[in-house]
């Protein structure tokens, strides 16, 4: 058993963590969507001062929720990558302080590790090997998870990320950001059949498409060409919940297709979803009946596990302390590592 203090400041959230394995003493998030929503996306610059006037804040107050004492926190960890370099360095930075003050060990967490770990949060039993689609406003990826620092990359996107181009399409439809809300918000009074749009599909230089990669950029300008269509053919106000609902329903087919397609030629039962797009109602209801189809489970974590969070952190950390595994202090932050890369974090 670990109890282990972890920071998560990637990307937009800063975040502070304790967890013992995978139970959640305090998880606090301090999200920066606010400030970003005037630029309509992350701005690296202000996201990282943003982490330095929040991370002292959060940690004080994760400590406080805990209702721990120093001697008994185990290790501390934080997000090393991949992310914004100028907001991991923060996270990176006052972790190693602390390990350093506390005298206590230090482990650099893999981001998409994380929300792999976010699974067994609120899933203990889960167990390995599983297939684990995880789709957020940075990654699209189909991951063969065999066991704690072990996994294949089954597939990815050629272009947009899923929950980037939820994102970009909202802002063409003038949709608030984050756009991915947004979008299942409006697509729940829409026609999900009123746009026959086309799924994006990565062609092999043999032939044919390949089964698990997905590629979003093709999509977002069919929703483009529709809605300039649409302008120029009326006067009248776009309909726009036909729109998000169409195009919900083709990222949700789309996913769905080719996590189901992975657990299948790879022989799992399980399925696990995490990031932000997880909260999607489409693909919930698409992956839901796709599985029970096909005689196979699937996990989708709580909203606040799904996007980023520093619990998800801790887990996969006190899973790798408890294998031995320590990081050095002068492991410097990366902006991308595949995640097949994991255990070069470790002495
Ligand atoms: O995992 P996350 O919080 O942060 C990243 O690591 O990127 O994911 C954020 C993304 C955003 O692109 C947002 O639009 C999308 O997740 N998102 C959704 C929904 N809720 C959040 N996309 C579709 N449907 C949702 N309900
Ligand atoms: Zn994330």
């Amino acid at each position: 058993m670990a109890t282990i203090l972890a920071i998560e400041t990637s990307c937009d959230e800063t975040a502070v963590a304790i967890v013992k394995d995978c139970e959640v003493y305090s998880s606090i998030v301090a999200s920066q969507i606010d400030v970003h929503r005037a630029y309509g996306g992350v701005v690296p610059e202000i996201a990282s001062r943003q982490h330095l006037e929040m991370i002292n804040i959060c940690l004080e107050q994760a400590i406080e929720d805990a209702k721990i004492q120093w001697p008994q926190i185990d290790a501390i960890a934080a997000t090393v990558a991949p992310g914004l370099v100028g907001s991991l360095m923060v996270g990176v930075t006052a972790a190693k302080t602390l390990a350093i003050f506390h005298d206590k060990p230090f482990l650099g967490v893999h981001h998409l590790e994380g929300h792999i770990y976010a699974s067994y949060l609120n899933e203990p039993q889960l167990k390995p090997p599983f297939v684990c689609l995880l789709v957020s406003g940075g990654h699209t990826s189909l991951i063969y998870v065999k066991d704690c620092g072990s996994y294949e990359m089954l597939g990815s996107t050629r272009d947009d990320a899923a929950g980037e181009a939820f994102d970009k399409v909202a802002r063409l439809l003038s949709l608030s950001y984050p756009g991915g809300p947004a979008i299942d918000r409006i697509a729940q009074m829409g026609n999900t059949e009123a746009f026959p749009f086309p799924e994006g599909k990565v062609s092999l230089p043999e032939g044919g498409y390949h089964p698990y990669d997905s590629s979003f950029s093709g999509l977002k300008t069919a929703v483009l060409r529709q809605v300039q269509k649409l302008q120029s053919e009326t006067k009248q106000p776009l309909p726009i919940s036909d729109l998000a609902a169409s195009f919900q329903t083709t990222v949700a087919k789309s996913l769905t297709k080719r996590t189901i397609a992975c657990a299948l030629d790879y022989g799992v039962k399980t399925i696990a979803v995490g990031g932000g797009v997880a909260a999607n109602s489409a693909l919930r209801q698409h992956l839901t009946a796709a599985t029970a189809m096909h005689d196979l489970e699937v996990h989708f974590p709580p909203l606040k596990l799904c996007t980023d969070n520093a619990a998800m952190i801790a887990c996969a950390a006190a899973d790798h302390f408890n294998r031995g595994h320590r990081s050095s202090l002068s492991l410097a932050v990366q902006s991308r590592l595949p995640i097949t890369e994991v255990m070069s974090l470790y002495l």
